[in-house]
């Protein structure tokens, strides 16, 4: 049997505010199988944010299992989530999260950088990422020279540049207008479809869920829809 990309069995995440408890997630169990373009929506607060970072190993899990292409993670030291999530994971977030201080092509060659690869490489595969999100005439733009729609596109380049296993989007349009957000969302699916990247979204509006292979809700911590 295959096994999935990504699977949470069980998984609770609680943070402490004070003397409270809070349970961002609860009890969660899901599989994310290669090639899917999960969409996953609820309310703010609900753990939507959380949910992609345990599967992203930004974070481990309070009590339960992640796995990660068959390979459990839940227990890794930081170092250890850190080479995974250099490695396997391309992140677009909703307020873009470039370097303000680098160029967009810098800031696309970031990932290939920090995997010390060697120049003439990085060259290559960043102009191509930039052409493929239609932005090869902004290369050396600063983020501020940059509109939200634009800035959003150096960020999916960035996120796909080194190949990732996964790509995780936490609300990437929530920044955007109307036809900016369509523009950014035809690029992610255009990933899913054509690049082949598994992708994990949250989201908290409506016109995403079209592109989607499927869709769970997340509520108060809880998934619904889940495997
Ligand atoms: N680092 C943290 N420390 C304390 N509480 C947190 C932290 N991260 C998230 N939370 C809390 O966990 C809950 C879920 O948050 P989050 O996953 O960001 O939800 P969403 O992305 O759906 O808005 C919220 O109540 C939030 O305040
Ligand atoms: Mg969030």
């Amino acid at each position: 049997m295959p096994h999935p990309l990504v699977e949470l069995k069980e998984v609770s995440k609680t943070y402490a505010a004070g003397d409270a408890l809070i349970h961002a997630l609860r009890d969660v169990s899901f599989r994310a199988e290669q090639g899917e373009f999960i969409t996953v929506s609820g309310p703010s607060g609900s753990g939507k944010s959380t949910f992609l970072h345990l599967m992203g190993a930004v974070d481990a899990p309070s009590s339960g299992e992640v796995f990660f292409d068959g390979r459990e993670i839940s227990r890794l030291s930081d170092e250890g989530l850190s080479e995974i999530r250099r490695k396997e994971v391309g992140f677009i977030h909703q307020f873009f999260h470039l370097m303000p201080t680098m160029t967009a092509y810098e800031n696309v060659a970031l990932p290939l950088v920090l995997q010390g690869q060697n120049r003439a490489g990085i060259k290559e595969m960043a102009e191509n990422a930039l052409a493929r999100v239609g932005l090869a005439n902004r290369m050396r733009s600063f983020p501020r020279q940059l509109s939200g729609g634009e800035m959003q596109r150096v960020a999916v380049a960035r996120a796909v540049i080194h190949k990732p296993r996964l790509i995780l989007a936490d609300e990437p349009t929530g920044n955007l207008d109307t036809e900016n957000s369509q523009n950014v969302l035809e690029l992610i699916s255009e990933l899913h479809r054509e690049d082949g990247f598994t992708i994990v979204m949250a989201t908290h509006d409506q016109m995403p869920l079209r592109y989607a292979t499927r869709r769970v809700g997340m509520v108060d911590g809880r998934l619904e829809g889940g495997c």
